[in-house]
């Protein structure tokens, strides 16, 4: 009973802030007109985006908190592997001589081969790319968009002459494991900074929480109303944690592969049209999914049955 409360709470704040996503600032002609009736100034007081951001996030982790009373907070970074005990020490043994570690040492390689013009990844990230993974992705405010870090890589390229690389899994992905795994244990500490912002992040939240595909089912069905159960072969993770493993080696792939790569098959898994690796729909919903995994560490790479 208590879950159903909160969930349907959860759904009311939902349309709550649909509905007050439009509670903007004055706008500037408003402003003049305000100042040609002489009618005293009154500050506007500037909406706090991150505040309503983070009342989403406590909603979403209590409901989590509330279906899975015995797991705790810190744990959800492990996927599937937090709820499922049966597969958990199994799965601790694999991350030991882990399937992936071949790929980051390829990644460093990657990463560290200079452009044609001299010039390499290094130079086009803070900290020189070592140990950023948790703050991707984040909100452009000069390109008004939302920047992954999979983009980022690929923008670094075009900045600097070179072919931009296929996204989903192979070298790009293989470098996103490589400048995750320098960031291990960093909590993502992830930004909604203004009204643009806030606009992708709700963009990323109504794909959420939308049905699609021939079976009509969102994001939510199975991975927040459901989570824990059983899909044939497979028990549904919950979504809070869901980017801090990624880039992942799954078994069934054979390989790494970044979360759009999962995003395309989760689509594809309910007959839905996947769409472009890094199109804006697929970015604003990793911003989202991200957001509302604030505070968990980075552990990615990581491996998936
Ligand atoms: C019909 C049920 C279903 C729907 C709908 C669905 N998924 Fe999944 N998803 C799965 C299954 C099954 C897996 C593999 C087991 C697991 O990790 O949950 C999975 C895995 C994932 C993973 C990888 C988790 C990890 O730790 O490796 C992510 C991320 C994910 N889904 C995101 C989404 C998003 C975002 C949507 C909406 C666009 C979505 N899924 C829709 C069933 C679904």
């Amino acid at each position: 009973m208590r879950k159903i409360i909160t969930l349907t709470s959860m759904l009311v704040g939902f349309v709550f802030l649909t509905a007050c996503s439009d509670n903007s600032p004055p706008t500037s002609t408003e402003k003049t007109r305000n100042t040609e009736k002489a009618k005293p100034a009154v500050a506007a007081k500037p909406v706090n985006y991150q505040g309503k951001v983070d009342q989403d996030i406590k909603r979403f982790r209590s409901f989590y908190s509330n279906k899975f009373p015995g797991v705790e907070l810190d744990n959800f970074k492990d996927g599937i592997y937090a709820i499922d005990e049966a597969t958990r020490e199994q799965w601790l043994e694999i991350e030991e001589f882990p399937p992936y570690e071949l790929s980051i040492d390829e990644g460093q390689e990657f990463f560290e081969i200079a452009f044609a013009n001299g010039k390499s990844y290094a130079d086009c990230f803070d900290n020189k790319g070592q140990a950023i993974r948790q703050n991707y992705p984040y909100f452009d405010n000069d390109s008004n968009q939302v920047i992954t870090l999979e983009l980022a890589i690929n923008q670094c390229r075009k900045t600097n002459g070179e072919t931009p690389l296929s996204y989903g899994q192979g070298e790009l992905v293989a470098i996103s494991a490589y400048m995750a795994n320098s960031s291990r244990d960093q909590k993502f500490d992830i930004k909604v900074p203004n009204k643009a912002a806030y606009k992708a992040y709700m963009n990323g939240k109504q794909f959420f929480y939308s049905k699609r595909g021939q079976l009509n089912f969102s994001c939510a069905d199975c991975h927040l109303k459901i989570a824990g159960s059983n899909l044939r072969a497979d028990r549904l993770s919950p979504a809070i944690g869901h980017p801090t493993g990624m880039p992942v080696y799954r078994s069934a792939w054979g390989e790494l592969g970044s979360i759009g790569h999962r995003y395309r098959e989760c689509n594809k898994n309910v007959r839905a049209e996947p769409l472009a690796y890094q199109s804006e729909a697929y970015r604003n919903l990793e911003y989202y999914q991200t957001l509302m995994s604030n505070g968990l560490v980075v552990n990615g790479p990581s491996s998936r049955k």
